[in-house]
């Protein structure tokens, strides 16, 4: 049996799902159950009857599926597949930072520790963020965090204030304006789509800002256009799959940038080998402390509710 046929078999013995974000391993989207963005990988966590939810994708994440399904197995296949954003909001500073104003909602984006989330008042996704931010009244002020590019795209979204953690991803701070639009000189037919999680001035070229499920499905509804896309690059396997004969260029990273292109290292750190060695062995299990992960379910259930 090859490494494929031997993780469909041990997926159906163990009753185990296979969760996969669109920035792993095309190898690896093409394993799994569903592959999502990261508010589909959340609602799909909170409603499988899986015995072992087998996550590919980042801690956070996996942390996350964990925190709906205290009573399953989570796995995650590579403990090390962490995320510059949650390292970027380290929860002693970040207490210390909502001390100092206590009269704040504390909105928290997804891509954070379970710890971060258990000092939350609601969590978002890149999907939801505009949604959760409008459904705080006007007159309550906000915390944002991690990540300042969507905390900056969302205030000039809603024309409203907040207070910003200063957190970034390193994928999306790696595009080059310059090289973009020298790309964009090159195919000036094409249309740039761009997550938020990038910076305003690659934002600002955007015709079309959005999570990465937007993403696809704004593709899906122009086939016959060309599009430049600012988001980590695994997003194009599942995007060439939806239109196949569209023309999709990724957009350029900087030249000094020691990771590879637009790619995230610490998702691309799960490998198809990685995948079954954590099914058969159930390890590296995702293990949280229980008054922590009480206290984080509370915000992650307020964000499912809202996002129905
Ligand atoms: P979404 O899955 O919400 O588009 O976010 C992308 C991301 O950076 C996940 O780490
Ligand atoms: Fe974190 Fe950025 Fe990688 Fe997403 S792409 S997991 S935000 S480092």
């Amino acid at each position: 049996m090859n490494l494929k046929e031997k993780i469909k078999k041990i997926k159906a013995e163990k009753n185990a799902v296979i969760l996969a974000h669109y920035y792993q391993r095309p190898e690896i989207q093409e394993m799994a159950d569903y592959v999502g963005d990261s508010l589909g990988l959340s609602q799909k966590a909170a409603e499988t009857d899986a015995d072992i939810i087998v996550f590919a994708g980042v801690h956070f994440m996996a942390e996350t599926a964990k925190i709906l399904n205290p009573k399953k197995i989570v796995v995650l296949p590579d403990l090390n597949a962490g995320c510059s954003l949650a390292d970027s909001c380290p929860p002693y500073l970040f207490k210390n930072f909502i001390e100092k104003h206590p009269d704040h909602i504390v909105i928290t984006y997804v891509n954070c520790s379970a710890e971060i989330k258990a000092m939350t008042d609601i969590v978002c996704t890149s999907s939801n963020a505009l949604k959760i931010v409008e459904s705080i009244p006007k007159d309550r002020p906000i915390i944002f965090a991690p990540d300042k590019n969507l905390g900056k795209y969302i205030m000039k979204q809603t024309g409203r204030e907040m207070l910003l953690w200063d957190g970034s991803c390193i994928v999306h701070e790696a595009f080059c304006i310059d090289k973009l639009v020298e790309l964009h000189k090159k195919y000036p037919d094409a249309i740039i789509i761009a997550h938020p999680e990038s910076e305003e001035h690659i934002l600002k070229t955007a015709s079309y800002i959005g999570s990465t499920s937007g993403m696809i499905n704004y593709v899906k509804k122009y086939p016959q256009k060309k599009f430049i896309v600012a988001t980590e690059a695994g997003i194009l396997h599942k995007m060439q799959q939806e239109v196949p004969h569209t023309v999709l260029i990724p957009a350029p990273a900087e030249e000094d940038n020691t990771c590879a292109c637009s790619e995230c290292s610490y998702m691309k750190i799960n490998t198809l080998q990685k995948l079954y060695d954590c099914l058969y062995k159930e390890s590296p299990q995702i293990d949280i402390d229980p008054a922590i992960r009480e206290k984080a379910l509370i915000p992650i259930q307020r964000m499912l509710e809202l996002s129905k």
